[in-house]
């Protein structure tokens, strides 16, 4: 059978190990090389990307996916989007979601990855069905968790839910790394009795279980998986392209990669890991294998900031406690997976539960608005306490949130003005107001100061 390999170390490797911190230009030279290895697709945009790009790299996003376009001729260009979040945390309009869509499939975006925190489909059916107009692939996301409420038919007819939105195929993805190999397996034969459609596996190395749970995958008919050149694999990344190639075809599979080509990938990244690790950009603890996730049925990135919230709050020695209050706010809930935001506000819920010494006394404003129905609807039934406790007589809404938004994209375009070029940048503005207003600034700064200088030397040399 033939596999298809998605590689990730210019999104997800970049972003889970140096925090999405390499500039296009640390990378432009392989582009053609990784084009002409035979993957599948080259997960390349989204995400962290967006952002990381406007706030740190001084790039232009959008220009950055042209330039890989431009030496990328073969192989599928990906993006990773938050469905009706697009790249960010909060809902947006749908006429916002349309127009960046479009301009991605524009500017060369070929598979666009859509999910929702909370596999909530109303919050990604805009975005499916504008991709499809495009004519670009959709590929509709099943964010993977474990709980009393989570079961094999419960994610089998996810996916049918998703195949009758008129996806191209289906990705299960485990963001947190916690999927084990028997999970994989049975998930993957459920989906593929449900489905007609390919099922790619996403999950990430943290606990270690990433090549065996791909491998089990597989056995049961796992038509695509992610994986990262080995200098930029392990840890919070995926597992090794070149590994799972090797092992894959010891086990009688096709994957279409060149392993000539894919050294001479990896020889090129491994001194940019070297130039990232003496930057102090790449932690060792990101690289290593982390086991706790497992002990405590949590994310790894979860169990970070908890101790970093801890240990700000001089409370360390809470923790076993705040462990404990999880599952209990999971619960009330309604069992959300635990990415983000949703990660973040369970963990922040659970150790103010434990330092009031008293359930819900302090109620984030995130938690709020999701027991309002803001962030879509809970998988499981929430507290019916809990919401009167927080919502008084107010009623949690049923229908989808970005119907109750206006569009916005033309109002912004007013607002943002000449400092924006294109649409393009009235999309960046949209998305990151503050930081794409100070990149547009800074841009017509440099501009400024090349013509002055270009100025200065004609002068000289007429002079
Ligand atoms: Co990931």
């Amino acid at each position: 059978m033939k596999l298809n390999f998605t590689e990730t170390v210019l999104r997800d490797a970049n972003q889970s190990l140096i925090a999405t911190r390499m500039p296009f230009a640390d990378f432009a030279e392989i582009l053609e090389k990784l084009d002409g290895a035979g993957y599948y697709s080259l997960e390349c945009w989204g995400g962290a990307t967006f952002d990381s790009c406007l706030r740190y790299l001084s790039e232009d996003p959008w220009e950055r996916l042209r330039k890989i376009k431009a030496k990328v001729k073969n192989t599928k260009l990906q993006m990773l989007l938050r469905g009706q979040n697009i790249l960010g945390y909060k809902h947006y309009p749908d006429d916002v979601v349309r127009k960046f869509v479009a301009h991605a499939a524009r500017n060369g975006m070929d598979i666009f990855r859509i999910f929702d925190a909370l596999n909530d489909f109303r919050n990604i059916e805009v975005a499916v069905d504008e991709t499809l107009k495009q004519g670009a692939h959709a590929q509709g996301c099943i964010c993977y968790t474990t709980s009393p409420i989570h079961n094999l038919e419960k994610y089998a007819a996810m996916g049918k839910h998703l195949e009758g939105m008129g996806v191209n195929s289906i990705c299960i993805k485990d963001m947190a790394g916690i999927m084990g190999p028997r999970e994989a397996y049975d998930l993957v034969v459920a989906l593929k009795k449900s489905v007609k459609l390919s099922v790619f596996l996403h999950t990430h190395s943290t606990t270690g279980l990433a090549p065996i749970t791909y491998m089990k995958a597989i056995e049961a008919g796992c038509d695509g998986i992610d994986t990262a050149i080995s200098s930029f694999s392990g840890g919070t990344s995926q597992p090794a392209t070149e590994t799972l190639h090797y092992a894959l075809r010891q086990m009688g599979h096709t994957t279409g990669l060149d392993e000539k080509v894919l050294k001479e990938i990896n020889d090129f990244f491994k001194p940019l890991k070297a130039k990232y690790i003496a930057a102090g950009l790449m932690d060792a603890f990101v690289m290593g294998t982390e086991t706790d996730a497992l002990v405590y049925q949590v994310p790894g990135g979860m169990l970070s900031n908890l101790l970093a919230q801890l240990k700000a709050q001089n409370a360390i020695d809470k923790l076993e406690e705040v462990l404990a209050e999880i599952p209990h706010v999971r619960k009330d809930l309604g069992y959300p997976p635990l990415v983000t935001p949703m990660s973040q506000m369970v963990g922040v819920q659970a150790a103010a539960n434990v330092l009031a010494g008293e359930r819900y006394r302090n109620v984030s404003k995130e938690v709020k608005s999701y027991l309002k129905g803001e962030y879509g609807q809970a998988p499981g039934a929430v507290d019916e306490e809990l919401i009167r406790k927080v919502l008084g007589d107010e009623k949690p809404m049923n229908m989808r949130f970005a119907d109750t938004l206006a569009p916005a994209f033309e109002e912004n375009k007013q607002r943002i003005g000449s400092l924006a070029r294109n649409d393009e940048d009235v999309l960046s503005y949209i998305a990151f107001p503050q930081i794409a207003e100070k990149f547009f600034k800074d841009r017509e700064e440099r501009e400024r100061r090349t013509v002055t200088y270009t100025i200065m030397k004609k002068r000289e040399e007429i002079g």
